[in-house]
């Protein structure tokens, strides 16, 4: 898979465009997902570009120009939080050029999930969630669950997202209510 953007030239954007702490939370993402990967057969490339990535966009104020390229559905104008998804992958299709759908997509779906995850969306929403630097309770048990077995670790991290926002009395994406009755049975 080529991409015309080198490894240092995307770290450098997003030194640049991302908060110290969340620049280091993205190499975590890419460390744990690089890992996810060897195991599970996915792509290196692919899983690299995609948790590179995935927080492009988080900094939303930076990247007022793509905002015109994204189109939130009911759901996400009330939640900000999923903003950065959309934003991230419109980001990735135009500034660095990726036309890879997979990897798209694992950046739009890294924190709402879907009733359809492939196993790079899987990766990539894991290792966003459990990544090494995250410190809540339940992160090390999501890293070794999903390091067994991916699809085990999915649906427990995606069970942890889900406690923590009813917690928090926030608003959840119906496509994360999707996705938990798609891959719970
Ligand atoms: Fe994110
Ligand atoms: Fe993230």
């Amino acid at each position: 898979m080529k991409n015309s953007f080198t490894e240092t030239e995307i770290k450098k954007f997003l030194q640049a465009n991302l908060q110290p702490g969340k620049y280091r939370h993205t190499l975590g993402v890419a460390a744990l997902a690089f890992e996810l990967a060897e195991k599970n057969g996915v792509s290196l490339e692919k899983t690299r570009l995609a948790a590179l990535l995935h927080d492009c966009g988080k900094e939303i104020g930076r990247h007022k120009r793509y905002m015109s390229h994204v189109s939130f559905d009911r759901y996400e104008k009330i939640i900000k939080p999923v903003w950065h998804n959309k934003l991230g992958e419109a980001i990735a299709k135009r500034r660095f050029k990726i036309k890879d759908r997979s990897i798209l997509s694992a950046i739009r779906k890294h924190s709402v999930a879907d009733r359809r995850m492939s196993p790079l969306d899987k990766i990539i929403y894991i290792a966003d969630l459990a990544e090494r630097n995250r410190t809540f309770k339940a992160a090390a048990m999501i890293r070794r669950t999903a390091l067994k077995d991916l699809n085990s670790g999915f649906i427990l991290a995606l069970s942890k997202k889900i406690e923590y926002v009813l917690a928090k009395k926030k608003p959840i994406h119906p496509k994360s209510i999707q996705a938990w009755n798609h891959y719970v049975v």
